[in-house]
């Protein structure tokens, strides 16, 4: 399946396969290289927005003069090439709100690029703990809104996509801001396709340090609910402004969960609040998030609430000030996330805990 969207373009697309491409009335548009090399200034290195584990990013403008985000394959593998692939596919298949927008793509001889909607205030790993965190643009209002609507686009790969589909990397640097700094949940590289009556799936991991279910880390044992630990980390992140792994003075690592647990557990919620918050939060919001998160990171999987039941929690307990599900008394041991205990596949990208881990491609 996953080759059939490039079957048609043959790794050249001529005017005919555009125009069939533009007759099907694909959701996606088939760049030409001229028009990308033209949108980016040939790649140039002032319009680069960053880079990941698949390639470099760029910021473009197109003749039309739409704003646009072209990732480029930085090798040819067969790794990468089958990640271009999910993507693409993943991407063409997904029509949602808070999911990052495919424009196109294009592949051609030794190029691979995706073009996206550009997102103007970046991702948030940036105003978390990257270039952007100085100046303090996610008040509380902000870091709700992109929680609730990270969840909604996760709750809409789990529960309404066909079929549906496991991300497998949340993270704060896969969740992107508009103009409006509303959330958009992108990078399906890695993402499972998982058909009727199927509950998991055993894979080689991959994903990201600090942000895996401790039974995919283990086994590789994949389900919703590795999507939902995910972003449990992601929700104590969102909320305390700190990283999911911090390393101790005596060396050891502590995972967020470990860290926020014991505030929880004495009710010590502005603990866990993010000091440059100034203390403008709203208590009762931050307690139901902590307890959410608390609930979707539990170590038995089963346990984990849906992402449906998420959304449904976040949206009603906050608005509503309803009562929140209950802190469970959480025996299961985590495990540590050490990058000896894992197959590195990318170099070490310590500071932002972006280690990545590989396997062959897609479940099919
Ligand atoms: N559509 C976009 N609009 C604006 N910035 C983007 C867009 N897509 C990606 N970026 C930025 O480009 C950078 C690189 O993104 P990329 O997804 O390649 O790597 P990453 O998410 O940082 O790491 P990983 O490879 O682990 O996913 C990120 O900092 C992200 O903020
Ligand atoms: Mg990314």
């Amino acid at each position: 399946m996953v080759w059939s969207c490039f079957s048609c373009i043959g790794g050249h697309q001529n005017k005919s396969q555009k125009s069939m491409n533009e007759s099907i009335d694909y959701p996606w548009e088939i760049y030409t290289l001229k028009e990308l090399l033209q949108a980016t200034n040939n790649f140039n290195k002032d319009n680069k927005i960053g880079e990941g584990g698949f390639g470099s990013v760029y910021w473009g403008r197109t003749s039309k003069g739409v704003d646009i985000a072209v990732k480029r394959l930085k090798a040819m593998t067969a790794k990468a090439e089958m990640e271009f692939a999910v993507e693409v596919e993943i991407l063409a298949r997904v029509r949602h709100e808070n999911l990052l927008g495919l424009r196109g793509f294009y592949a051609g001889g030794e190029e691979r690029l995706i073009v996206y909607d550009y997102m103007p205030n970046h991702s948030l790993l940036s105003h978390l703990h990257g270039q952007l965190a100085d100046q303090c643009l996610l008040d509380w209002k902000r870091r709700v809104n992109i929680a609730i609507g990270a969840a909604e686009g996760l709750s809409y790969l789990h529960h309404e996509a066909q079929p549906h589909i496991i991300h497998r990397d949340i993270k704060a640097s896969n969740v992107l801001l508009n103009s409006d700094f509303e959330a958009k949940v992108a990078d399906f590289g890695f993402a499972k396709l998982i058909p009727d009556g199927v509950s998991h799936l055993t894979t080689r991991v991959k994903g990201t340090l600090g942000y895996l279910a401790p039974e995919y880390a283990m086994w590789g044992k994949v389900a919703e609910s590795c999507d939902v630990y995910s972003f449990g980390i992601l929700l104590l992140e969102i909320v305390s402004g700190r990283k999911p792994l911090e390393k101790l003075p005596n060396g050891t690592k502590r995972d967020i969960v470990q860290w926020a647990t014991p505030y929880a557990q004495t009710e010590d919620f502005d603990q866990i609040a993010d000091p440059r918050l100034n203390q403008n939060f709203d208590v009762h919001d931050l307690k139901s998030i902590v307890t959410i998160a608390l609930r979707c990171t539990d170590g038995n999987a089963e346990s984990r609430p849906s992402m449906k039941q998420v959304v449904a929690w976040l949206k009603d307990g906050l608005s509503t000030k309803k009562e929140m599900p209950h802190l469970k008394n959480n025996e299961t041991p985590h495990v540590d996330q050490d990058e000896e205990n894992y197959e590195k596949n990318h170099t070490d990208r310590e500071e932002l805990g972006k280690q990545q881990f590989d396997d062959g491609g897609i479940w099919r």
